[in-house]
C-alpha cells in the first residue's frame, strides 16, 4: 500500500493543529492504517503563516489549485471554510477523483446533496466527522456504532459559545449581552458572533445529524431555528427554580407524520446528565430503539480536538480507498438509493412541553382565565409558579409549565392571552424536554 498523500486547504487553527499532530503521531497512525499519511502540500492566502507552520515539511503556496492539480495528492482537507470558494474546491477536487475531507458544517449543511452525489458518482468519499461537535466522534457513532438501531431522535449541545453563555448567566446571574462582551474578551466568541449565538451554527450540524441518523437528504432550509440572544437572565432563574437548566439544544425526532429538526434554547430537567454540561463543552444524546439511551461528551472545537476527528477521517480513508466502493461504508450512512424523503415537519407540528412566562395584575381570576384558555386548547398544565409579588406592588410574574402538545395549539393559547386586560407584558415561550 503506497504512502496516502494529502493536500491541505487552509491551515489556520485547526489547519495548523492537523499538520502537527499528524506529524507527531505518525507512527502511530501508520501502525493503524497500514500505510503512514502524510501532508505533502499545503494552500493557504496566508503564506507567511503557512511558511511557519509547516517549516519545510512540506510544499506550501498560496493557490489552491496547486493542491487540486498535483497528481500525486490522494486526498483533499478542505479547512478554510465557509460556502463560496470552499464549494468549488471541493467539488473540484472530488472531480479530480479525490477523496475529500472536511470540517465545513456550513458547506454540507447547505451543498451537501450535490457535493455527496458528485462524489458519489465519482466514485470517492467525502469525510466530515470534524463538522460536527469537533473532536466528539459522533458521526462515526450514530453511522456505525448505532447501525443497528431505529434512531428515535437526537438532542444536542453541539455549540460551545452558546454554552459557554448560557453556563456563565447561570452562574453569575448575568444578562446576555454582558456575558457575550466578556465572552469575545476572553476569545470564547467570535468577533462577530451571529452564526453562534443566533443558532445558525447548531442547525448546520444538526442538519448533518438527521441526515444520518434517518437517511434523508440535508435539509438545513427547513430547520427550525432560534438562537440566544433574546434569552433573558430571569427565565434562567426561574427555570433553575423548576429544576431546570436551560440549554441550546438542536434535536431531531421521528415522529409518525414526520421528523423534527430544531434548535432553540430548551428546558431540561437539571437532573439529566447531559444538563451538566458546562462550558464550551459539547454533548450529543441518542436514543436508538435497541441500545436505549446514550450520550457523547467532549470539546466541540479548539486546535487538536478537531484535529483528532479530522486525522480520524484520514486513516478511515486510507482504509477505504482499498476497497470497491459499494463496500464502504456510505457518507450519510444509508446507501445513496436507499435514502427517503420523510417529510420535515412545520413548527406548529412540533409537540414539546412548554415553558410560559407572563407579567399579569395581581387580582382574583387572573390565573383562572389564562388556564381556560389554555384548557380549552387541551393544553394540560404540570406546575405554575407565581412569584410573591414585591411590597406594594400590583403586579406579578406567573410562569407556567405545560405537558407536551402541538405547538399550534401553545401559538393560538398565547395569541388569546395576549388579549387579556390582566396580561401586562408579552408571553415569552420556551419549550421544555424531559428527554426521558
Ligand atoms: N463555533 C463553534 C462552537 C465551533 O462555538 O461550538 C465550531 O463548530
Amino acid at each position: 500500500m503506497h504512502d496516502i498523500r494529502v493536500g491541505l486547504l487552509g491551515i489556520g487553527t485547526v489547519g495548523g493543529g492537523t499538520f502537527d499532530l499528524l506529524w507527531r503521531n505518525q507512527d502511530e497512525i501508520r501502525r493503524r492504517a497500514g500505510c503512514a499519511i502524510r501532508i505533502t502540500r499545503v494552500a493557504d492566502k496566508d503564506l507567511e503563516r503557512a511558511q511557519r507552520v509547516v517549516s519545510g515539511r512540506a510544499a506550501v503556496g498560496n493557490d489552491a489549485s496547486a493542491v487540486l492539480n498535483d497528481p500525486a495528492i490522494d486526498v483533499v482537507v478542505e479547512l478554510i471554510g465557509g460556502y463560496g470558494l470552499a464549494r468549488q474546491f471541493v467539488l473540484d477536487a472530488i472531480a479530480a477523483g479525490k477523496h475529500v475531507v472536511t470540517a465545513n458544517k456550513a458547506l454540507l449543511a447547505v451543498h451537501g446533496n450535490e457535493i455527496f452525489h458528485a462524489a458519489h458518482k465519482r466514485g470517492v468519499i467525502v469525510a466530515f466527522e470534524a463538522a460536527v461537535a469537533g473532536g466528539i466522534p459522533i458521526i462515526k457513532a450514530l453511522r456505525e456504532g448505532l447501525t443497528a438501531n431505529r434512531i428515535d431522535w437526537i438532542a444536542g449541545i453541539i455549540n460551545g459559545t452558546t454554552n459557554f453563555i448560557l453556563s456563565e448567566m447561570r452562574d453569575k446571574g448575568l444578562p446576555f449581552a454582558e456575558v457575550l462582551r466578556q465572552a469575545q474578551e476572553l476569545g470564547y466568541a467570535e468577533a462577530d458572533p451571529t452564526f453562534d449565538i443566533e443558532g445558525v451554527d447548531a442547525a448546520h450540524k444538526i442538519t448533518l445529524l438527521a441526515s444520518i441518523a434517518f437517511g434523508i437528504p440535508v435539509q438545513f432550509e427547513k430547520v427550525h431555528v432560534e438562537g440566544i440572544s433574546q434569552l433573558q437572565a430571569e427565565d434562567i432563574r426561574y427555570a433553575e427554580q423548576l429544576g431546570y437548566r436551560i440549554k441550546l439544544l438542536g434535536i431531531t425526532r421521528r415522529r409518525d407524520e414526520g421528523l423534527e429538526l430544531r434548535v432553540h434554547p430548551t428546558l431540561i430537567p437539571a437532573k439529566r446528565l447531559i444538563a451538566s454540561v458546562e462550558g464550551a463543552m459539547n454533548a450529543v444524546w441518542v436514543k436508538g430503539d435497541a441500545v436505549g439511551h446514550t450520550m457523547y461528551y467532549g470539546k466541540g472545537a479548539g486546535a487538536e480536538p478537531t484535529a483528532s476527528a479530522v486525522v480520524a477521517d484520514l486513516v478511515d480513508v486510507a482504509r477505504a480507498a482499498r476497497i470497491p466502493q459499494s463496500m464502504r461504508v456510505p457518507s450519510l450512512a444509508f446507501q445513496a438509493d436507499a435514502m427517503t424523503d420523510s417529510p420535515i415537519l412545520a413548527r406548529g407540528e412540533i409537540e414539546s412541553a412548554y415553558y410560559l412566562r407572563l407579567r399579569v395584575e395581581d387580582q382574583p381570576g387572573v390565573l383562572a382565565d389564562i388556564t381556560r384558555i389554555l384548557a380549552d386548547r387541551e393544553i394540560s398544565l404540570d406546575a405554575v409558579l407565581q412569584r410573591e409579588p414585591a411590597k406594594g406592588e400590583h403586579q406579578t410574574d406567573v410562569i407556567l409549565l405545560s405537558h407536551r402538545c402541538i405547538e399550534a395549539r401553545v401559538d393560538a393559547a398565547i395569541e388569546a392571552i395576549g388579549k387579556l386586560p390582566t396580561v401586562l407584558s408579552r408571553v415569552i415561550r420556551l419549550r421544555l424536554e424531559d428527554l426521558d
